[in-house]
Formats: structure tokens, sequence, C-alpha cells
């Protein structure tokens, strides 16, 4: 059996669920009556401006409402309905990359955020339902643009900076955007960088629906300019009003879309709701990571995936906390950069992804004990799973061995948390995600609702709808269907199914075991396997392909890709075919590993049998049955190719 390490008794005393008997009460209750506990929390949480009439409207399942008619507005939830007491309080504190800090206090953040929203409006004549993409740094000027959105009830749509001019072309047009929101650049590693330029190249044919494009100065490099596309943030910005009423907007209304890969080449706009999704986020914020008082919160995500929309903004602010908004790398100057800045700021909920902790494990064992840390209350992780190793580090050097450490389990389209400890109640194994979070119904299950036994992994799926849910693909609602409900009936009811294998053991402990559609997951960046397919295959010199991923010590996993060439290409392969990623999708998209093989092992109805690929990639001998393959010969050739690749 793992070892288990009980909650600290000095942090449970004041926690908000401080017991495993509160936990299982609160869980009972939602059993009981499920939407009376959440009326109960929306009543509380969120400010209303006209009371919503239902709770939980099934009649058109999937497409689940909540908090039907309600009005509220998620700015006002984040900024206004703080300012009475918490005017002074800082909500963003800003480190850049060379050090420069800057407290931005709620009331400053009003003023920047109301300001935001009057440009919006009165310059690029932004309206609610508009969309607007972000291709944005991390500076607190991404933060006030999403906050502007929400004000007026424009959906955002952030594309990370990594990705590349062709693949932020792709989602601007998926979205018709009408208003592009960047910088000229940043700070990384002491050095500037440019964004500008890509933003450039994906409107170089322009895109219809593009009208303007509003550049926030950071680095001040030079960069192109295209009259009348281009609009200057710094110089624009002065002259707009403080003040700006928000837009009531109704619960059901999108509040952002982000762009997440799947098992079919093109990624999916995932839609988020207004009212459900920031009752979540701030629940969980309070739930999960505890805050209370002058806690400062830092999660080191970026603002491009959905850990930075729920937990670097609308989870922090909604809950009044001080959130830390960081725009370097942990490892810059040194490994110790992390635990420099807890110390500075007295960070007390420190927030990251296991392929961080694993890189400052490594490059940096000794740096935590340089530094003081006693401000740590709660330590979590978040996107992969994490290496008991790993934990272990993070839990002794880290948080010496007094901090509870929240594995949560989540995704782009839960919203938030679903499966976490709680920090003051759950006695937790290391590298588990425990239990699900009061009101979540995750269950493991066979296809056709069947509880799985102790220790086997089955599918891990959300047997209830919840209030942060994705409520569609945006444009694609069959598609949404299809994705998320189409795989696993409990009850006679299609259930929401995670797309993830997990397994519990005898005291109800949840382990994640990871993907179990053609997902891949690199350095907790979620990468459709088939993604990367469809654009090696367009190169002329590619047959056939096929991407799996392998088991990486710092990456957890990383990308390996088989190719049947045709034609002699007289060129690298790898160098080639990895600009070419790097073009379409971006550098996270490039493989560590690609093999020219003499062909694929498929079935006789021409299916590729993965299985067999990602052995191999592992280096495992292969022990499935290959006799039903067309070819069962390719195997032997294929291991001989990956040995002398
Ligand atoms: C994986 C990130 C193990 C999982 C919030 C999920 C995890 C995918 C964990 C979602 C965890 C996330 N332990 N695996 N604690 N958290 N995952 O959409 O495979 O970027 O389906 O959301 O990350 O990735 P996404």
């Amino acid at each position: 059996m793992k070892e288990i390490f009980q909650p600290n008794p000095a942090f449970a005393q004041h926690a908000r669920i401080g017991s495993m008997e509160a936990y299982h009460s609160l869980m009972n209750k939602a059993k009981d009556d499920y939407e009376g506990f959440w009326a109960e929390y929306a009543d509380e949480k969120i400010e209303w401006l006209s009371p919503y009439n239902k709770v939980l409207d099934e009649s058109n399942a999937p497409f689940y409402q909540w908090f039907t008619d309600g009005k509220l507005n998620v700015s006002n939830q984040c900024i206004d309905r703080h300012l009475a007491d918490k005017g002074d309080k800082t909500a963003i504190l800003f480190e850049g990359d060379r050090g420069d800090v800057e407290k931005i206090t709620y009331r400053d953040l009003s003023q920047r955020v109301n300001q935001f929203a009057n440009l919006l409006k009165n310059k690029f004549g932004i309206k609610k339902g508009d969309r607007v993409v972000l291709y944005m740094p991390m500076i607190p000027e991404a933060a006030y643009a999403m906050l502007a959105c929400a004000r007026i009830g424009a959906i955002h749509s952030i594309v990370f900076g990594g990705f590349s001019s062709e693949a932020l072309r792709d989602r601007i047009e998926d979205a018709t955007a009408k208003l592009i929101i960047t910088a000229d650049g940043a700070y990384r590693k002491g050095k500037p960088y440019l964004l500008k330029p890509v933003v450039d190249e994906a409107l170089q044919n322009p895109v219809e629906s593009v009208e303007a494009v509003l550049v926030v100065k950071r680095n001040n490099e030079e960069i192109h300019w295209e009259e009348g596309r281009d609009h200057d943030y710094n110089a624009l910005i002065g002259d707009e009003s403080d003040e700006c009423a928000f837009e009531p907007m109704d619960s059901e209304d999108p509040l952002f879309l982000l762009y997440t890969s799947g098992s079919t080449g093109k990624p999916k706009g995932v839609q988020h709701s207004t009212a459900g999704y920031i009752l979540w986020a701030q629940m969980t914020m309070e739930w999960v990571f505890d805050v209370q008082g002058d806690d400062v919160f830092w999660c080191t995500a970026d603002i491009g995936w959905i850990t930075g929309h729920t937990y670097i903004v609308y989870g922090p602010l909604a809950a009044g906390t001080t959130t830390v908004m960081f725009e370097g790398v942990p490892t810059y100057p040194d490994a110790g950069r992390a635990w420099k800045m807890v110390e500075e700021h007295k960070i007390s909920q420190f927030y990251t992804a296991p392929t961080a902790i694993r890189v400052l494990h490594k490059m940096g064992e000794d740096e935590p004990a340089k530094y003081d840390l006693s401000s740590l209350k709660v330590l979590g992780t978040v996107g992969e799973p994490i290496d008991p190793p790993a934990w272990i580090w993070y839990h002794e050097a880290v948080g010496g061995g007094k901090c509870a450490i929240v594995d949560t389990w989540w995704q782009t389209e839960t919203g938030g948390h679903m499966i976490s400890p709680l920090p003051g109640a759950t006695p937790i194994k290391p590298a588990c995600a425990t239990y699900p979070l009061p009101g979540i119904m995750a269950e493991i299950i066979d296809k056709d609702g069947n509880p799985k036994e102790v220790g086997e992994t089955g599918l891990l799926c959300i047997t209830k709808p919840w209030p942060s849910m994705i409520r569609t693909i945006w444009g694609d609602p069959q598609r949404y269907e299809k994705s998320y409900f189409g795989d696993a009936v409990k009850d006679g009811k299609p259930v929401y199914f995670s797309g993830d294998g997990a397994n519990m053991d005898e005291e109800g402990y949840i382990t994640i075991t990871g993907r179990m559609d053609d997902v891949i997951n690199v350095s907790g960046h979620r990468m459709g396997t088939a993604e990367i397919e469809a654009v090696v295959n367009e190169d002329t010199y590619v047959a056939e392909v096929a991407v799996v991923g392998r088991p990486h010590d710092i990456k957890g996993e990383s990308i390996f890709i088989y190719i049947v060439l045709k034609g002699d290409p007289e060129k690298d392969m790898k160098k080639h075919i990895n600009s070419l990623l790097a073009e379409y999708i971006g550098n996270i998209a490039k493989a560590d590993d690609i093999v020219v093989v003499p062909g694929l092992p498929k079935t006789r109805s021409g299916k590729i049998m993965r299985r067999i690929l990602r052995s191999i990639a592992k280096g495992e001998a292969i022990t499935q049955d290959t006799s039903t393959l067309e070819d069962p010969a390719v195997v032997a050739q294929i291991e001989e190719a990956v040995k002398n690749a």
C-alpha cells in the first residue's frame, strides 16, 4: 500500500472543508438533492443582476443549460463587487522576466478593464457576441483584455503564443473573429522575443472577418505596421474613460472559446458559459486552494491554456485573491527563480505542471533550501500524471513536508477541477488525484455504464452534467455530441467521457492512467496525433504516417513519428518534418523521434495497429498477437529501423 500523507492539522483547522466527514457530507448533499446543492452555491457566490428560473435544464441533453434566464456579468463578479472592501488590495501581482514587478490593485484593475472595454466598443465597434482573438504574452494587458471582453459580452478566444501563424489563422477563421489583440512581443530569458510577426503572417492573406489588430507595446522592438489595420494600444488607451457599464449577460451566454486537440485533425473550439463557469472557477479556488485573507496565489500556466484562464484570471479574481502573473520561465536566471519569487512575494499557493517540477528537480534539486518558503500552504499540480519521485521532492524540498499537494485532474472541457484532494481534508496518496470534488459525479465504468472492479482501468466519465462543463464545440454541435457523449451510456443515457482512463483502489482513491484516445500529452500540453499526422501527410515525400507518444523523463510523453516514404527525398527527413510541424502547428508539435520505416502494421481492413507502434517506440518486446496483420513481417522490419535510427 502507498504511504498516506494526512492533512496538516493547523491548516485543516481553518480550511473551508476541514475533514473527510465534511467532504462526505457535502457529497451526500449533492447526491440527495443535486439541483439544491448547486442552487445554494449559485445563490451564495454569484452576484445576480436578475435571478435564474431553473437550476439545470436537461431537456435538450447533452446541450445542458444551467441557471437559465439568470443575468450576471463576469467582470463584475471578478472586479466591481470587490471594490468596496478590496479596492486597495493587489489583484494582479505581475513579475516580468527581467524582475520588474507591478502590483495592480482591484481599483487599478477596474480602471484599466473599463478603459479597455470602452476602447473595444468605441474604437472597434465590438459588441456582445463578437469574437475577439488574443495572441498575447504573459502581461497584465492579457488579463485586462479578457475581462474587457467579458464586460461587454464579447467572446474571447486565446491562442497560445507558441502556436504558429498557420494554427493562429485556422483558429481566427474558425471563430470568424473581428479583432485580434496581440503585443509586439515580450521578454524571455532576459531577451526580447516577438509575437506580432506571427499575426502579420497569419493575416498575410486577409481574413474577411478581421477588421483590426490591436497591438500592446511591451518590448518596443521594431515591428511591421499595417496602416489602417494595426492600432497602437498604448497610444489609444489614455483617451478612454475608466467608466464602462457592464453588459448584463445571460447565464448561458458564451464567455469564451478555447481550442484544444481531439482525436481528429481539426482543433475543437471548446465553448464555455458565463454563470456555470465562473461559479465553479470561484468554488474550486476556495475549496481546492483554499485561498483566504491575504493569500498570494501563483499559477505558472500560460493564459493560452485553460489552466491560465481558470486559475490565473477568472478563479482567483472571482475569489477576490491576489493572483501572480509571471512573464518569464522558472529556470531563468537560474533554477531558483520560482523559489525566489515565492520568498519575495510570500506566495501561499503554488500551482504548476509535473514537467516543471521534474525540470526544477533535475536542474536545481537543492535550490529550494536556499530560500524561505515558509509562506507556502498548498502546492498543486495539473495537466499530466506526476511520478512519485517528483511528488516526493515537491512535498519535501519545496513544501517542507507541511503542505498538501493537490494533484488536480481536469480538462479544457471541464472548466475547472474535477478530481482532486482537498488540502484540509483528504489523506493523500502520492501521485493520485484521490476523490471527485463535492458535486462532481465522476465514475469509472465500461461503455455500458457498469462500474469497474477495484484496480481495473475503465472509462473516466462524469455521469451528471456540472455547471462549468463545455457547452458545445463552436460551430459544430454534432462533433460535441459525438466526441464527448458517443462512447459511454449509463442507465440508458449517454454520459460525458473524458477520453482518460482511470482506476480506483479499495478505498475509492482514483488514479488517472492517461488518455485512451489518440491524444498525447507532451509537457502537459494536449496534442492530437491526428493533427500532427494531417500535417506530415501533406508532404510530397510522405506516403504514410503514424504518430504515437513515447514516455519521456521530463516531458511525460514525447512525439514519435513513423513515416513511409514515397520517392527519395534526398534530405534529412527529421529536420524537414519538424520544420513543417513548427510551421503548421508550432514548436510544441516537434517530434523527438522520426523514423523512416518500410511499412506500417495494418490489419487486413487497413487499420493501423497503433498499440504495436507504441510498444516499439517504448522499446518493448511485442507481445500482441500479430497474426491478424496484413503483413506480420513488417513488425520486425520496423523494430530494426527504430534500432538503427
Ligand atoms: C491530463 C488541463 C493526470 C488528462 C487542465 C486530461 C491529467 C488532459 C491531470 C487535459 C492529472 C490533466 N493527472 N492527467 N492531475 N490533469 N491531465 O485540456 O489526460 O490541457 O484529459 O487541461 O490532461 O488537458 P487540458
